[in-house]
């Protein structure tokens, strides 16, 4: 019989009930605000998706009938549902809005945001302010998504209603591509600003949950320095919306004071994030406000919660209206009230006709909101949406009286005023812009609308037609590379440099098309200029030859030649440690011309810090704030892309100084040009101790613990490994026994994932197991894969040390997503 074990009369091992939940409070991140989130690393894990492993969207998209969806959301769009009728009968407005915010929120610099993944069903966007009732547009679609099933993704789904919507209005759509692949999950790796609730600092400001009300979540104090009209007058890099939980500006103005000049000072800065010029700026918001309402019958402090707040039997639909029906007549949306044209649901020019031919005096809106009417009480009258026999005054926001304000801004809509077709069309190329700019190259598109044209945003680059190179051109290319006066890690650096501008937010960049060796990549001081003009001369010296050597169309690309150069370095290195591999290599690269590179957008892509060849960013005004801002927001500032590649390189710099560049530190082996696992051998070792050489903590000197030597010399992007807890696991993984070949290998992989990273660009890669390419339907069933394809790894960090006079290759810190 076993004894019963009591304390007090209790039996210990039992509780009256089970305290907290996963996750419950303090978090970790409570705990440790400024700790490095590597799990932003691991962000859409395939346990997220329900699509089978092998499901391939672009075969499924492919097989759509893409006429009969494009009829049945022509049919539910002139349709009216009784739980929320469609205003004036036709759904086209309110539809084209949700397409433009799913869109909107893409800006150049980081390429994040845009249509790609129908982020906006997920919080925070989906509770935004701006957002408002777009939830309600989403769930009119549910039955057709509902239809069609995977075949069409919700990205695709919402971006091809927005054009069904113009063209059953009237409009002409310029096309149509898809294969967007929806996330499923939030993105919690977006920066969206600095504001928290009440215009307050997270650390400062209230705790959740609230309402979701506009005073609550839009603000702007934090992320603008200096006042509109001056000089400094800036927007803080990468954002592009004006205020939080704001799409784009407010509409009553900057700070809603209502100034037009004000607000066209904040419209050009925040399209200009989107990458519009003034053309493009002025057809969209033009072409947009020719069609629907604005909605502003209620004060926003009496509607519910935003999506992610609302009660369980709302079953995801937000923002609950108390006044009336709570929508048709009554609904409200932002708080604005009105339409700005006589015909609401007719593409044509009157919403700039009215614009120019009326003056206009503010008023406010039964919500309270600050808008515009015509002065002249004899303009014509827009008609109530829902009520027969009602009509109201036209309406213009703070944000479009800007356009007619603003002199460049002005001359353009005059222009537009003009020429109805200049207008239509460049309104036409603007929306094809807007919704399909995050997609990357045009080989990833797809379905029976894809314009034949090539566009500049689209970073062309010629089709492959010319024979490629076989395996023994590959063997003796290589033989060839490796003979020629260039060091392993000159070819490495090249390679790595060409290959990693790659971004997964909107898959630009990457070494295909080889515009390592054009402006403005060619003059990048990470770069490295002058090596990479040796590296690409003696390059083009081999492919001259090569190309001059063939009897037929067999010819190699630069770009090719710059990845197998990187390959044979990589395998060079590896032998020399003891390892014999082969890089995998995947010819069908093409090289794009300077015409065909878009100089301006390019720039972006520039590193803002590149741990593998430590270096942050020090020339450009644009990138060191960008480096800075970023910082400051983020102590231990994750990667501002998606590729996983970059980011311990930023993490730690949480200073307002640029660090000095490529080649200041020292390596951690004795052994450059090796491919050996010394950097995780030197960092773990306890024979070592880490000194700050500089009082801001971003430099380091590794001495020897006995004779106080300084043995080698670090950033902080290199002391993560040993100082993160969870990084440090890894770094002792692969300094451990057997971590040595099992490192190389890894890296081999990690560096061909690399050079795959934009593979979908090259028609004629296909031989590649890993991520797979080719044609354009295999492209996209790529992007589904493409962060599934393995668990994560370790890769090299190659570091040229031009200060010392010699190069060298060290293995080590970046840590990447197989
Ligand atoms: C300065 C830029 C812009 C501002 C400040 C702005 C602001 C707004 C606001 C406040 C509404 C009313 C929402 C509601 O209460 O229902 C609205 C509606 C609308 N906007 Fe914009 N907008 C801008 C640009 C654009 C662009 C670029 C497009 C599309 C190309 C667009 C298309 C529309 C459409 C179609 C509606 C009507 C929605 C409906 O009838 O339900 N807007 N906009």
């Amino acid at each position: 019989m076993s004894e019963e074990i009591k304390i007090g009369g209790k039996c210990p091992f039992a509780g009256d009930s089970v305290g907290g939940v996963a996750g419950s409070e303090p978090t970790t991140d409570q705990w440790w605000p400024n700790r490095l989130k590597v799990e932003l690393l691991h962000q859409n894990a395939p346990q997220a998706n329900p699509e089978d492993p092998d499901f391939d969207y672009a075969k499924a998209f492919s097989e759509l009938d893409l006429a009969a969806v494009k009829q049945d959301i022509k049919a539910l769009l002139t349709s009216s549902a009784d739980w929320w009728p469609s205003d004036y009968g036709n759904y086209g407005p309110q539809m084209i809005r949700m397409a433009w915010h799913s869109a909107g929120t893409y800006r150049i610099a980081d390429g994040r945001g845009g249509a790609g993944e129908a982020m906006q069903r997920f919080a925070p966007i989906n509770s935004w302010w701006d957002n408002g009732n777009i939830d309600k547009s989403r769930r009119l679609l549910w039955p057709i998504k509902q239809k069609y099933g995977a075949a069409i993704s919700w990205a695709d789904l919402i971006v091809l209603t927005g054009n069904c919507s113009l063209e059953v209005m009237g409009f002409p759509t310029y096309g149509f591509a898809g294969g967007r692949i929806d996330a499923w999950e939030p993105d919690n790796l977006t920066y969206w600003g600095p504001e928290a609730w009440y215009g307050k600092k997270i650390e400062d400001a209230p705790r959740g949950p609230f309402e979701g009300h506009p005073d609550q979540m839009v603000n702007r104090d934090l992320r603008w320095t200096g006042e509109a009209g001056d000089d400094d007058y800036d927007l803080e890099a990468p954002l592009a919306a004006s205020n939080s939980n704001l799409i784009y500006v407010d509409p009553e103005g900057s700070a809603k004071k209502g100034i037009p000049e004000d607000s066209a000072a904040d419209i050009r800065i925040t399209f200009g994030r989107m990458a519009m010029n003034d053309e493009e700026t002025v057809a969209l918001i033009a072409g947009g406000h020719a069609f629907g309402k604005s909605h502003g019958m209620t004060p926003p402090d009496q509607i519910g919660f935003a999506p992610e707040g609302a009660p369980m039997e709302s079953q995801g639909l937000g923002w609950h209206n108390p006044r009336g029906k709570g929508n048709a007549e009554d609904t409200m949306t932002n708080g604005i009230e009105g339409s700005w044209t006589q015909n609401p649901t007719q593409w044509d020019n009157s919403y700039l006709e009215n614009l120019f031919k009326f003056e206009w005096e503010q008023t406010r809106s039964p919500a309270g909101a600050l808008q515009w009417t015509p002065v002249d009480k004899n303009a014509p009258r827009t008609p109530d949406a829902h009520l027969e026999g009602v009509d109201h005054p036209l309406m213009m926001m703070t944000s479009d009286i800007a356009l007619k304000v603003d002199p460049a801004y002005r001359k353009i809509c005059e222009k537009f005023l003009d020429d109805f077709d200049y207008f239509t069309d460049a309104f036409a190329r603007a929306w094809y812009k807007l919704t399909h700019r995050d997609m990357g190259p045009k080989t990833r598109y797809l379905g029976p609308e894809v314009p034949q044209e090539d566009l500049i945003w689209q970073d062309p680059i010629p089709a492959v037609d010319f024979e490629l190179v076989d395996s023994r051109d590959i063997a003796e290319l290589k033989a060839k590379i490796l003979g020629a006066d260039v060091s392993v890690s000159q070819l490495a650096a090249v390679a790595w440099g060409a290959a990693s501008t790659f971004r997964t937010s909107d898959k630009r960049g990457g070494a295909d098309g080889a515009r390592i060796r054009l402006a403005p990549m060619k003059d990048w001081p990470v770069n490295n200029p002058d090596d990479l003009a040796h590296v690409l001369g003696v390059l083009e010296g081999i492919k001259r030859d090569f190309d001059g050597a063939q009897s037929g169309n067999k010819k190699v690309s630069l770009a090719d030649l710059i990845v197998l150069g990187g390959c044979a370095a990589v395998e060079k290195a590896a032998q020399d440690a003891g390892v014999t591999l082969e890089v995998p290599f995947t010819p069908g690269r093409n090289d794009a011309t300077a015409e065909q590179t878009d100089e301006q957008t390019f720039r972006w892509l520039e590193p803002v810090s590149d741990g593998f060849r430590t270096s942050i960013a020090t020339t450009s005004t644009t990138t060191s704030r960008r480096s800075r801002s970023s910082s400051t927001a983020r102590p231990c500032w994750v990667s501002p892309r998606r590729s996983g590649l970059h980011w311990s390189a930023a993490c730690g710099c949480s200073t307002s100084t640029p660090r000095a560049p490529t080649g200041s530190t020292a390596c951690f082996t004795d052994r450059p040009g090796v491919l050996t696992n010394d950097f995780f051998v030197n960092l773990t070792s306890p024979d070592f101790e880490w000194k700050k050489v500089d009082d801001e903590g971003l430099t380091f000197t590794l001495d020897d613990r006995h004779s106080g030597e300084t043995k080698f010399k670090a950033t902080r992007c290199d002391l993560i490994f040993g100082a993160n807890a969870q990084l440090r696991q890894l770094a002792e993984f692969y300094a451990q026994k057997g971590g040595h070949e099992k490192l190389v290998k890894d890296f081999a992989k990690a560096w061909h994932k690399v050079m795959m990273h934009d593979a979908s660009t090259s028609e004629a890669l296909g031989d590649d197991p890993a991520p797979a390419a080719g044609s354009a339907v295999r492209n996209a069933s790529h992007a589904h894969t493409v962060d599934d394809s393995a668990p994560y790894g370790v890769s090299g960090r190659f570091s040229t040390c031009p200060g010392r006079g010699y190069a060298s290759i060290l293995l080590g810190s970046n840590f990447v997503i197989l």
